[in-house]
């Protein structure tokens, strides 16, 4: 079960990243930047004596997840479609993560709410030892019965402290594997209904923005290299982290060399943008669950 120390930094880290989620998504205009959008996110986060728990993600339309703003890239916030902030804070280790979506202009305000009311029943229905199996169950039902489709490889986790996928994972259907799997009191975890009105798969995108340490040390990299990875190890431990961040201690013309030499030998996991395989457009939201002995509470309300 958590501490009371546990449970006050849970709580506070909740709070903050609520917060940045609502900031960000309050941002979202046609032609606003994705850059100062997401700078602006994990800026309040920071002011808030917390750090970002991974890049500000800012996803639009038929890009479901893991895109933020690169070295030199920045992609526009649209005239139309879904964007979905997707952030998260940690402090001292404790971590929150919650997401939400803004629909520009009314075509996909119907997806948009299907899947803000597959979370909240999510929510209503949340129970200690609740299993897995039921909770991708009314989030399919509500998002089919609105006519669009959940998103099947993308699901929640489970989180511990300095861990953003602590090694359960929460369907956003009923997958009969998860049947007498349940979710018991001492356990955090974020649930992220995706709904789509594509087919309901992603693929890999060609655009990576967004790395963490694998935990494997390279046996064969350049000095600077070899440099970047141990601030990355410093800072970030095995968080995920932004390309863009590094610009603040390294050279912008150096830095995609030196990730590249650090990919190849394993010690950066990247994270290329997933996108919805027909290209549908996708809308997203996301909850931290705190599983107590006699209650479920939501973190980032
Ligand atoms: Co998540």
């Amino acid at each position: 079960m958590f501490t009371q120390e546990e449970m006050e930094n849970l709580l506070k880290a909740g709070r903050i990243g609520a917060e940045a989620r609502n900031i960000g998504a309050s941002l979202v205009k046609e032609g606003a930047s994705s850059r100062e959008i997401c700078e602006e996110v994990e800026g309040l986060i920071i002011k808030r004596g917390a750090k970002p728990a991974f890049p500000c993600n800012l996803s639009i339309n038929e890009i479901a997840a893991h895109y933020t703003p690169g070295l030199d890239d920045d992609l526009k916030i649209p005239g139309i479609g879904v964007v979905k902030i997707d952030v998260g804070a940690e402090l001292n280790g404790y971590i929150s993560d919650t997401a939400t979506s803004v629909a520009i202009g009314d075509s996909f305000k119907g997806l948009v709410s299907a899947v803000e009311r597959s979370l909240s029943s999510v929510v209503s229905l949340m129970k200690p030892n609740i299993s897995i199996y039921d909770v991708g169950k009314t989030i399919e039902k509500i998002i089919k019965e609105s006519g669009f489709r959940p998103i099947k490889n993308l699901t929640g986790h489970t989180i511990s402290r300095y861990n953003l996928h602590a090694g359960e994972s929460i369907p956003n259907y009923p997958d009969r594997t998860y049947f007498y799997k349940k979710l018991r009191p001492g356990t955090q975890v974020a649930i992220e209904p995706f709904g789509t009105t594509g087919r309901g798969y992603v693929v890999d995108g060609s655009i990576t923005n967004i790395y963490s340490f694998s935990g494997r040390n390279p046996k064969n990299v350049s000095g600077d290299a070899l440099n970047l990875l141990n601030y990355i190890k410093e800072k970030y431990k095995k968080l995920p982290f932004a390309s863009r961040w590094l610009l603040k201690e390294f050279e912008a013309s150096k830095v995609p060399r030196m990730i590249g030499e650090l990919v190849r030998q394993k010690a950066l996991i990247g994270y290329p943008v997933l996108i919805e395989v027909s290209k549908g457009m996708v809308a997203q939201f996301e909850h931290t669950f705190l599983v107590l002995q006699n209650e479920v509470v939501v973190t980032t309300k």
